[in-house]
């Protein structure tokens, strides 16, 4: 199974692709963490990103097309995958497919921009493995440690209210329209992800026609 999880800035994709991926047992490819990673070891596309991450920009398309074609050519791509935060723009959709990396479901959490400002917030990320928490509506089982990897939780720099108005307001002019081109290939599926974290797994689940 390939998997796309769209969504806006905080809509629960990275919660979701990692609670999914251990249901299919495929890898979560999440390109906001690889180049979040690509900074902290100070590489040269970490140093290109760093910029545009911190303004809430896009990577340019080039950067991100060149990471996601590696890293879905690697052994532990071969059973499937789950793409959490890519494609963003038409351009990188097309260069998917022009790849012939064709995805089986496309799965858009929907909810509203009030509600996701509110979250950010809470929200606390691990500096290790990059796994997502919530103060309170998922918070880790040590206060401020990783249940996966034990490293310290932290904020994420782009989570300021201004620079998630930012990132908002590039999801909404460029990777919206998304929505549109996998509908036209027959792939969208739409689910609401202003409810629980449970319900809105299993609603992703159903709509890929998968028994949790
Ligand atoms: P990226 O890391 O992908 O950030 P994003 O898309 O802004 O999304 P987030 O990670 O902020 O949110 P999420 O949907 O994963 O939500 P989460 O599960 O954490 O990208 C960062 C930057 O990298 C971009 O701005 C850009 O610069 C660059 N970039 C990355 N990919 C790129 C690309 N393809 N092209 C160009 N540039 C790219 O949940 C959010 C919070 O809500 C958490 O606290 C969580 O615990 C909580 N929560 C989740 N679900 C629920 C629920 N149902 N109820 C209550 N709380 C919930
Ligand atoms: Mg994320």
């Amino acid at each position: 199974m390939k998997l796309i999880l769209l969504g806006a800035p905080g809509a629960g994709k990275g919660t979701q692709a990692e609670r999914i991926a251990k249901v299919l047992n495929v890898p979560t490819i999440s390109t906001g963490n690889i180049l979040r990673e690509a900074i902290r070891n100070g590489t040269e596309i970490g140093l290109k990103a760093k910029a545009f991450m911190d303004k809430g920009a896009l990577v340019p398309d080039e950067v991100i097309i060149g990471i996601v074609a590696e890293r879905v050519a690697q052994p532990d791509c071969a059973g499937g995958y789950i793409l959490d935060g890519m494609p963003r723009t038409i351009p990188q959709a097309q260069a998917l497919e022009a790849k012939g990396i064709c995805m089986d479901a496309v799965v858009s959490i929907e909810i509203e921009d009030a509600v996701i400002e509110s979250r950010m917030t809470g929200r606390r990320v691990c500096s290790g493995c990059g796994a997502s928490y919530h103060i309170s509506a998922n918070p880790s089982k040590v206060e401020g440690i990783c249940d996966t990897c034990g490293k310290e939780l932290i904020i994420r720099k782009d989570d300021t209210p201004e620079t998630v108005k930012n990132r908002l307001r590039v999801f909404h002019a460029e990777t919206e329209a998304l929505k549109d081109f996998y509908a036209s290939l027959g792939r969208l599926k739409l689910v609401d992800g202003d409810q629980d974290i449970d319900d809105v797994t299993r609603e992703i689940l159903t709509a890929i026609g998968v028994e949790a």
